[in-house]
């Protein structure tokens, strides 16, 4: 069996690596890939942007199953395309992915399903969109409708803030067309928990639940990342509000998108903002988390394969998904100077050391090979993953793993799984 990744970052190597350990053994491509999944298959030298070129290789190759990982290429359509052409494809089609591709119109769905989430307003005209903003007070969440590779969110502690965050998304073109629009949302006051369910187009299995870290400081301060680090399961994320997920956000988004003509096949990834066991969604997007698969995907139990392939043939069942009981966390690696500007091409020492670490995979993301050696190619360079008998093993197996590797300004945060921790401690 013949199976093609499509990204190059932690989250696809996760993805390739559960993948490679499948009984079923298949031959793995990955596009482009990085130096970590190198070593489990074939690095494809096409971008995922690259739509033309991934149809070109797939119409050649007719890989058995293509996984995409990000969403760009699913935003522009490749599932689409490539199921024109026959193929099968876990990932959902375009319309669907629009539920990351447009802010507005994931609220807008959102609205007319019921679904909790705060209140908004999108606009094009800065003026309205201040004055909006002057009449709703702050804190304020400050949105640019498109895609902007994760950086288009701010949440503005004070109007001028937020005014701020209007004038480049709307005048400053601080986004290219992404920012066109901005969608301004109410400030969500609780704790943030990632859920990852799969759904076939009927059938809805959530995935065990994390929590990402978004902020590049401990204590969760400093500009936002891509992600810091993970950990899973967020017991935040309890039986009552995993309930809840299911009947209050999933449910009625399939039925809406269903009424609306639209199919979801796929990961759909609902950023929750939860308290008092009340969840909301802070945001969806239409594909795995990146660091939250690092963690989720080092606790599924047994076969990944069979369940994905049921996502793409309509037959998925929680029969087909087990999890182990221990907890995981994600520690992410990056380059100095991120999320700010920083140098690339640095050579990575002892990451075969740190693999060695019990319960541990450092899986890469911004890494490449350059004769034959690896070394930085990214902002967030690797998310080194470990499981324990509970998180704080988990965690001491990871940082003793992160402290094994080096290059030239390396960073990380220290207080991964902070919340979860402080939440044993007091036994809440
Ligand atoms: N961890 C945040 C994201 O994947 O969007």
């Amino acid at each position: 069996m013949k199976i093609l990744v499509v990204g190059s970052g932690g989250r696809e190597h996760a993805l390739a690596w559960k993948l490679a350990n499948d009984s079923m053994q298949p031959e793995l491509y990955c596009a482009p890939g990085n130096a970590g999944t190198a070593e489990l298959g074939l690095n494809v030298n096409l971008a995922v942007t690259d739509l033309g070129g991934l149809c070109d290789w797939c119409h050649v190759e007719r890989p058995d199953l293509v996984v995409i990982g990000p969403e760009a290429p699913l935003c522009a359509g490749l599932t689409d395309r490539l199921e024109a052409d026959g193929l099968r494809v876990f990932g959902p089609n375009r319309a669907a992915a629009e539920l990351e591709g447009s802010k507005e119109f994931a609220k807008e769905v959102m609205a007319a399903a019921g679904v909790p989430t705060s209140a908004y307003e999108s606009f094009t005209d800065a003026d309205a969109a201040c004055a909006y903003v002057r009449e709703r007070g702050a804190p304020i969440v400050v949105k640019a409708d498109g895609l902007a590779a994760g950086k288009g969110v701010r949440v503005a502690e004070t109007v001028e803030q937020a005014e701020e965050a209007i004038r480049d998304a709307l005048e400053a073109n601080a986004f290219g067309s992404a920012g066109g629009r901005v969608v301004i949302e109410d400030f969500l006051v609780g704790e943030e928990a990632s859920i990852l369910a799969l759904i076939d187009g009927e059938h809805i299995v959530l995935l065990a639940s994390s929590q990402d870290h978004k902020r590049i400081f401990e204590k969760d301060e400093g500009p936002n990342t891509g992600g810091m680090g993970a950990y899973s399961p967020a017991s935040i994320v309890n039986e009552v509000v995993r309930e809840k997920v299911i009947r209050e956000v999933y449910e009625p988004m399939l039925a809406e998108l269903k009424k609306r003509g639209i199919t979801y096949k796929g990961v759909l990834y609902a950023g929750l903002m939860i308290q008092d066991d009340q969840p909301a969604v802070v945001e969806f997007n239409c594909r795995f988390g990146d660091p939250e698969t690092q963690a989720v995907l080092a606790r599924w139990d047994g076969d990944m394969l069979p369940a994905l392939e049921a996502v793409v043939d309509g037959t998925l069942s929680n029969d087909l998904i087990h999890w182990k009981s221990e907890p995981s966390a994600c520690v992410v690696m990056v380059a100095g100077g991120y999320p700010g500007t920083y140098a690339k091409g640095l050579p990575i020492g002892n990451i075969a050391l740190a693999n060695e670490v019990q319960d541990t995979v450092v899986f890469h993301a911004g890494t490449a090979l350059v004769d034959e050696e690896v070394v930085t190619a990214g902002g967030r360079v690797l998310g080194i993953t470990s499981t324990g008998e509970d998180l704080e093993d988990a965690l001491s197996k990871a940082y003793i793993a992160v402290e094994t590797i080096s290059y030239r300004d390396a960073f990380y945060r220290n207080d991964i799984g902070h919340r979860e921790l402080r939440r044993m401690k007091d036994g809440s």
